[in-house]
C-alpha cells in the first residue's frame, strides 16, 4: 500500500529531475560565442570581450544565456526547492574619467529581455516596478555610484544582493578576506579585472559571494555568505546573465570570461587566456597635462633637432661653397686671396654690393675682413680650363705694375672656372657716369676733365712704353677710366682684354673692345697694337670734350658718329660748336680746341699716322709748337678718301704684325 503510494511519487521525482537540464557552460572570452542574447549597448569586441555598455551616458546593456534554466524543483509540491548553482566570471570596469557609473549586476531574471532603466536601475528594474515582488529578479550588483538619498545606498563601491529591488538587501564594501580574518578593500573602478564567484547552495540555502582582484586568486572565505531561500523569489525557469547601465557619468563595463553550472560547481576560468578590454585614452586632468607636457617637450626637441640638422647642413653647404681646391702651381703665385675672404668681403657677392658690370664680368664692392680695406672685386668667368694658369701668370705679372694713373691690382683668386681679381676701390666710380649721368654725380669742370685726360694718357704711356714690356690695353673707354678720391683719372682693366682672349682660346684672336672705340684695322685684322689704343684714346678725348657718347643713337643723322660730327665742325671752322653744352662758357678755349683736334688726329683711320702716347702727352702739355704739327697731321689724315683707306687696310691685313702685339709676361716670379 505504502509502495503504491510511494511509486507514483518516485515517478514524479524522476520525471521532474529529467526535466532539469544540467546547464554547464564556460566562456573563456567571447570570440565566436554562441547561445548569448545581447541587447542595448551590449556587444562583443573584436578581441572577444563582452561589452555591456560603452562610455555613452544613460544607456543599458544586457547579455543573457539564451536558454532558460530550471531553477526550481518540486514546483508541484507545496515546498519547491531551488537548485544549487555556481558561476564564476571576470569583469572589468574601465572609466575614462576619474569616476564612472553606474555598475553591473549578475542577474537571475524571468526574461532575457529586461526592460530596466538606466542609471541607478542598472538595467534590472525601473521606477514603476522597483521593489515589486512580482518582478522575480534576483541579482548580485556591483555598484560604483551612491544611490540617491531617496533610495538609500550607503556604499559607492559595494557588492550587494538585490531582491526584486535595486535597494540591496545586503551590501558590503568591495573587499576580500585575506588570511580568513583581515579584509582588503579594493576598487571596482580600478580598471583591473575582478574575479567573482557566486555559489548558491539550494539545500543549505546559503548564498556565497566572493570577489577579488584578478591577480589575487580565490580567497578562502567569501565576502558575503547570506542565508537566503531563493525559492519564493525565483520562477521555475529563469535566465542568467548580466545587466549594466551608465548614467550622467559613465564607464565601459566588460565581461572577460564566464562559466556557469546548474547543480554543480562552475568550472574555473582559464585566466591566462582571457581577452583584455581595450584601454581607454586616459583623459584625467593629470594625464592630459602630462600628455601636453610630453607633447610640448617632444615638439621642442623635434624643433631643436630640425634646427640643428638645418644648421649643420647649412654649415656644410657653406663650407663646400667656400672650399677651394688649390692646384700646386697656384701656391707659386703671390697675391693670392682666399675665396672665403672675398666671399665675406662682398657679403657673399650680394647684389647690393654690385658696383657695375665691366666687359669681362661683374664688379663687387668689398671690405677685406682682416685689414678692413675697401676693394673692388671683379668676377671673371673663364670658359677654358687650360688657359687659367697662363691667365693667372699674366694677372700676377700685371699686378706688379705700379703707376698712379692705373688702378692697382691687389691680388687674385681662382675657384673652379672663376677668376676673381681684387683691385683697389676707386671711390668716385667711373668717368662715364660723370659725363653722361651728370645730374647724379655733379658736373665735371673743364679743368677736371683736362686733368683726367692727361692722367689717362700718362697711364697709357706707362703701359705702352715705360714698363718692362709693351702692354696693349685694348679697351680704352670712359667706363674704364676710374676716378680716385682726388678726381685723378686712372685706367682700369688694363691688359685684361688680351688675357681674356688668350684664356678663351689661344689659337684664334677674338676681336675685343667696345663698339665705337675699335680702330678700323682691329676689326679688319684682329691684331691689337698700341696704335689702336691711341685710336680709342682719341675717341675718349672727343667724348670728354663733347660730353657725348662715341655713337649717339638719338642724335640727328649728321651727329650720329661723334668723330664725324666733330670733324665736320672742324671743317666748317667751328670746332667749338662740339663742346659739351653743359660746360657753358666755363672752359679754356685753347685747351678744348687742342683736345678736340688731338682727338681727331688720334682717331685717324690709318694707324701709322696716329701719334704715339708720348707725343700725345707732349701735345697735351703744349710743350712746344706742336700745335702746328697737329694741324699738319690732321690735315693729311683729313683728306684721305675712303678708297685709299680700304687699299691700305687690305695691305696690312696680310702683313704679320708682330711688332706691337702686346707684351708677353712669362717671367713671373
Ligand atoms: C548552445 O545551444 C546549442 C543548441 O541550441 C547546443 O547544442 C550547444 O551545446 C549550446 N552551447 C552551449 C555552450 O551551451
Ligand atoms: C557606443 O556604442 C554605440 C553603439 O554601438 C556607438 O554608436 C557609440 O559611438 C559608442 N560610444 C563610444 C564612446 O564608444
Ligand atoms: C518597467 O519594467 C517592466 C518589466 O520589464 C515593464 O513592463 C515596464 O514597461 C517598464 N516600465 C517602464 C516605465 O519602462
Ligand atoms: C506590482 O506589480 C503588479 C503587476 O505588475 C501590480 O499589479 C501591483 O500593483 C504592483 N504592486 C505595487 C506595490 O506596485
Ligand atoms: C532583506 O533583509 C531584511 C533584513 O535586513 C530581512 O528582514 C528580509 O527578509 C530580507 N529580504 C529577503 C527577501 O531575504
Ligand atoms: C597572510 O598570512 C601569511 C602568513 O600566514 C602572510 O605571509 C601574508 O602576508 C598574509 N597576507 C595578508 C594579505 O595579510
Ligand atoms: C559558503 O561559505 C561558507 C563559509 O565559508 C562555507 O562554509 C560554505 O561551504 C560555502 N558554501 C558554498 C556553496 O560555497
Amino acid at each position: 500500500m505504502a509502495a503504491f503510494i510511494v511509486l507514483p511519487f518516485l515517478v514524479l521525482l524522476l520525471a521532474s529531475s529529467s526535466l532539469s537540464v544540467n546547464i554547464d557552460f564556460t566562456y573563456n572570452g567571447f570570440k565566436s560565442a554562441t547561445n548569448l542574447s545581447l541587447d542595448g549597448y551590449a556587444g562583443i569586441t573584436s578581441n572577444g570581450v563582452l561589452q555591456l555598455t560603452n562610455d555613452t551616458s544613460k544607456v543599458t546593456g544586457h547579455a543573457f544565456f539564451s536558454s532558460p534554466i530550471q531553477m526550481l524543483r518540486n514546483t508541484r509540491s507545496m515546498t519547491p526547492t531551488t537548485i544549487s548553482f555556481s558561476t564564476i566570471f571576470v569583469f572589468d570596469i574601465i572609466t575614462a574619467r576619474k569616476v564612472g557609473g553606474h555598475g553591473l549586476a549578475f542577474a537571475v531574471a524571468p526574461t532575457k529581455t529586461l526592460r530596466g532603466g538606466c542609471c541607478r536601475y542598472l538595467g534590472l528594474l525601473n521606477s514603476s516596478n522597483n521593489g515589486n515582488s512580482s518582478n522575480h529578479v534576483f541579482a548580485i550588483e556591483f555598484d560604483t555610484i551612491p544611490k540617491s538619498s531617496m533610495l538609500v545606498d550607503i556604499h559607492e563601491n559595494e557588492v550587494g544582493v538585490d531582491i526584486n529591488s535595486i535597494v540591496p538587501n545586503i551590501s558590503i564594501t568591495t573587499s576580500y578576506y585575506a588570511n580568513n580574518s583581515k579584509t582588503v578593500n579594493f576598487k571596482l573602478e580600478s580598471g583591473q579585472p575582478i574575479q567573482t564567484w557566486i555559489n548558491y547552495d539550494g539545500v543549505a540555502k546559503i548564498l556565497n559571494v566572493t570577489v577579488a582582484p584578478f591577480s589575487v586568486g580565490k580567497p578562502s572565505r567569501p565576502l558575503i555568505s547570506l542565508p537566503i531561500d531563493l525559492s519564493p523569489i525565483l520562477k521555475k525557469y529563469m535566465y542568467v546573465g548580466f545587466s549594466s547601465s551608465t548614467g550622467e557619468i559613465s564607464s565601459s563595463h566588460y565581461i572577460l570570461g564566464w562559466s556557469f553550472r546548474a547543480n554543480g560547481m562552475a568550472r574555473s576560468l582559464d585566466l591566462s587566456h582571457l581577452p583584455l578590454p581595450p584601454q581607454p585614452m586616459k583623459d584625467s586632468p593629470t594625464s592630459k597635462f602630462s600628455r601636453i607636457k610630453i607633447g610640448v617637450i617632444s615638439s621642442i626637441a623635434m624643433l631643436l633637432l630640425v634646427a640643428l640638422a638645418f644648421f649643420v647642413s647649412w654649415h656644410l653647404r657653406q663650407r663646400a661653397k667656400l672650399a677651394e681646391t688649390l692646384e700646386d702651381w697656384e701656391l707659386d703665385y703671390p697675391h693670392r686671396f682666399a675665396y672665403k675672404d672675398l666671399y665675406k668681403a662682398t657679403k657673399g657677392f650680394k647684389e647690393t654690393e654690385l658696383l657695375g658690370s665691366g666687359g669681362f664680368g661683374l664688379v663687387y664692392k668689398g671690405t677685406l675682413p682682416c685689414s678692413g680695406e675697401e676693394v673692388a672685386v671683379k668676377k671673371i668667368s673663364s670658359n677654358s680650363r687650360q688657359g687659367v694658369r697662363e691667365f693667372v701668370a699674366e694677372v700676377v705679372c700685371l699686378g706688379r705694375m705700379r703707376h698712379r694713373n692705373l688702378v692697382q691690382l691687389q691680388g687674385w683668386c681662382k675657384r673652379n672656372e672663376e677668376l676673381l681679381l681684387v683691385y683697389e676701390l676707386m671711390p668716385n666710380g667711373s668717368l662715364d657716369t660723370f659725363l653722361f649721368e651728370g645730374e647724379k654725380c655733379g658736373l665735371l669742370s673743364w679743368d677736371q676733365r683736362f686733368k683726367i685726360l692727361k692722367g689717362v694718357a700718362l697711364g697709357l704711356l706707362y703701359l705702352h712704353e715705360e714698363w718692362e714690356q709693351v702692354v696693349v690695353h685694348r679697351d680704352i673707354k670712359s667706363s674704364n677710366v676710374l676716378l680716385d678720391a682726388d678726381m685723378n683719372g686712372r685706367l682700369g682693366d688694363f691688359g685684361l682684354a688680351r688675357l681674356y682672349d688668350r684664356g678663351k682660346n689661344p689659337h684664334t684672336t677674338l676681336m675685343v673692345g667696345t663698339f665705337g672705340y675699335i680702330a678700323p684695322e682691329v676689326s679688319r685684322t684682329g691684331k691689337p697694337m698700341a696704335s689702336s689704343d691711341v685710336f680709342a684714346y682719341g675717341i675718349l678725348l672727343l667724348e670728354v670734350a663733347c660730353g657725348r657718347r662715341p655713337i649717339q643713337h638719338d642724335a640727328p643723322m649728321e651727329q650720329l658718329l661723334l668723330k664725324d660730327w666733330v670733324r665736320e665742325c672742324k671743317m666748317r671752322g667751328q670746332i667749338l660748336e662740339a663742346v659739351d653744352p653743359k660746360l657753358g662758357e666755363s672752359y679754356v678755349k685753347e685747351e678744348v680746341d687742342l683736345v678736340l683736334k688731338l682727338g681727331l688726329v688720334c682717331s685717324q683711320s690709318i694707324p701709322e699716322v696716329r701719334p704715339t702716347m708720348r707725343q700725345v702727352i707732349q701735345y697735351l702739355n703744349r710743350d712746344d709748337s706742336l700745335a702746328d704739327d697737329v694741324a699738319l697731321v690732321f690735315s693729311e689724315a683729313d683728306f684721305l678718301d675712303l678708297a685709299s683707306l680700304n687699299s691700305y687696310l687690305s695691305s696690312i691685313a696680310t702683313v704679320s704684325s708682330s711688332s706691337l702685339s702686346g707684351g708677353r709676361c712669362e717671367r713671373v716670379r
